[in-house]
């Protein structure tokens, strides 16, 4: 492979000016970040220490093998919602190392709002779930949840991807023979006390976790039967009486203990072998990336510039270089791990498409992963370009990539708009991982594209009365929308919803997606099947 001649000058004015810029945005993130990693309020945090319980960042920090990284999904959901009060929306999910096996960890936050569920939190849980279906993940649930939030019932209970849903996985996972354990370590109530009860080996602490589908005042409400938390669903019973649990642990370290002793024997069922090299680190600094990476999206990055800061040694087998160079393609590894990247360079044309279809059947017909790195303002638009055919050759290029089934990881490290973000495996493309960075970008299309479409509407609809808008009322219309498109286009707007797996520091991208690539080779790689093309 040829090492990317960067052309980048590190120490011109626009570098260092860029640098600059991307730090504030980058270290704004970071704060953001440290403060929602505090959890609840302080006195909720101070009561759930003072009960002897360890935060559920604690819990997930001992039951991960030491030194090793857990790799966090969607830490600021829910940010900006519900007046802050939901930070993580209550749930840390992610994956950590157990006795060497990558386990897919769901732990409710119990100082926030005593870890009930907001819609954010459910999306949370079940993409773990989903994740670790995807990738044949153990899944260990640290349970200490008060279950639905109930003023917001209607928005959590009764829908297909719902509360409900959390136990159907649980069922599905297991029939697939991945482990699912529950370590009871506060309450568990209602619906959630089929957490334990569906989980493969369950473990409660003593005096702290309760199991009951209906808790004491309720059990009073409808029965008058006066009955004591711990007598109706405690963990000396359970484990002696029900037979709901399995292990009785004395308190959360123990617990933990009794959890990673299990997974002594658990061991990996399936292994997708890939082509590895020894690890490089790449020739140019990856925190350069912070001089290079696109804050205003209207400034043109050379994507190899990017690629050039992720990929060992900064090698890179370009695939047909002198075609279609909006979309370049090639051949990489990341921290020894083969790769196959697509990473735009400008808008789609009909060629582009093409490439990037034919790239998508090269890496799936030799089983290797595809990174899409996405800066793309969309497909070409025109007369000449609805002739030749533009629909058709994108759809080539969007079947490719729906289909492609060896592991998809999508990096937003510009901007994604309109039908560009499914060419290049956005959410609905079930990438195994999507990551924003903090500067990316995500709408149906750009603020001024969308404000100009409105107002054309608008203007046409008046015209037909024989009415027209003012100056000012144009003015007015134009800055509306692209306040709102600005807002919701925003990293943390998408994040707060689940529109990706969370934001990450670009300078981090090698790091993360290396254990990306580890992960999804716990399921060997499905065979790939296309279907018609469109000619
Ligand atoms: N829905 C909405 N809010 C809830 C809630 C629920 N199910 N459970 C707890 N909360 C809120 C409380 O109102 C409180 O809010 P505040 O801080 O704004 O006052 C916060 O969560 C913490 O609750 P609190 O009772 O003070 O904390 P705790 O740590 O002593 O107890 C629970 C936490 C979860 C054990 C306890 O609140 C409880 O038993 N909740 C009811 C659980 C239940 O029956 N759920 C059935 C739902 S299916």
């Amino acid at each position: 492979m040829f090492r990317i001649e960067s052309k980048a000058d590190t120490s011109s004015p626009e570098f260092l000016r860029n640098k600059e810029e991307y730090l504030k945005v980058l270290n704004a993130y970071r704060q953001t970040l440290e403060k929602i990693k505090q959890g609840g309020p302080e006195q909720a945090v101070k009561r759930h220490k003072e009960r002897g319980k360890l935060l559920a960042r604690e819990r997930i920090d001992l039951l991960v093998d030491r030194n090793t990284p857990f790799l966090e999904l969607s830490a600021l959901a829910a940010y900006d919602l519900y007046n802050n009060e939901f930070p993580s929306a209550g749930i840390i999910t992610g994956i950590g190392v157990i006795h060497g096996k990558e386990t897919m960890i769901v732990a409710n936050d119990a100082t926030v709002k005593g870890g009930t569920y907001v819609k954010e939190s459910i999306k949370k849980h079940v993409r773990a779930q989903e994740i670790a279906m995807e990738n044949r993940l153990p899944c260990v649930y640290l349970v200490d949840s008060g279950g639905v939030f109930l003023p917001e019932q209607a928005q959590v209970f009764p829908d297909k991807y719902d509360f409900g849903r959390f136990f159907f996985n649980q069922a599905r996972l297991s029939a697939k023979g991945i482990p699912q354990i529950a370590v009871v370590m506060g309450l568990c109530t209602a619906g959630g006390a089929y957490v334990p009860a569906m989980s493969d080996e369950t473990i409660i602490v003593r005096k702290q976790g309760t199991i009951f589908i209906g808790g004491p005042p309720l059990v009073k409400a409808a029965t008058g039967e006066e009955v004591s938390a711990e007598d109706l669903g405690g963990a000396e019973m359970h484990t002696s009486i029900s037979g709901v649990a399995d292990h009785l642990a004395v308190n959360d370290v123990h617990a933990i203990q009794i959890c990673r002793n299990i997974f002594e024997s658990i061991g990996r069922q399936e292994f997708q072998e890939l082509q590895m090299q020894e690890v490089k680190e790449p020739f140019y600094p990856p925190d350069e990336l912070y001089g290079i990476l696109p804050l205003d999206l209207k400034k043109p990055v050379d994507s190899r510039e990017i690629i050039a800061r992720i990929v060992d040694g900064s090698l890179f087998h370009e695939f047909k270089e002198r075609y279609a160079p909006t979309i370049v393609t090639g051949f990489a590894h990341i921290m020894g791990f083969p790769v196959g990247i697509l990473a735009n360079n400008g808008v789609l044309f009909g060629e582009t498409a093409l490439k990037g279809a034919h790239f998508v059947e090269l890496c799936t017909s030799r089983n290797i992963p595809l990174l899409f790195m996405q800066n793309i303002t969309g497909f070409i638009v025109g007369r000449q370009y609805e002739r030749a055919g533009i629909a058709r050759d994108g759809a080539k290029f969007v079947h490719a990539v729906a289909n492609a089934n060896v592991p998809k990881f999508t990096v937003i490290f510009g901007g994604s708009f309109g039908a560009g973000n499914y060419a290049m495996a956005g959410r609905a493309y079930e990438p195994r991982f999507l990551w924003m960075y903090p500067s990316s970008k995500i709408s149906v299309m750009g603020g001024e594209q969308a404000a100009n479409v409105l107002i054309t509407v608008k203007e046409d609809q008046l015209r037909a009365q024989g009415k027209m808008l003012s100056a000012d009322e144009r003015q007015k219309m134009l800055d509306t929308i692209l306040q709102k498109y600005e807002h919701e286009g925003s990293a943390y707007y998408s994040t707060s919803r689940l529109w990706d797996d969370g934001i990450i520091d670009p300078a981090d991208t090698r790091k993360v997606l290396a254990m990306a690539i580890a992960i999804s080779q716990n399921k060997k790689y499905n065979k790939t099947e296309y279907g018609v093309f469109r000619m």
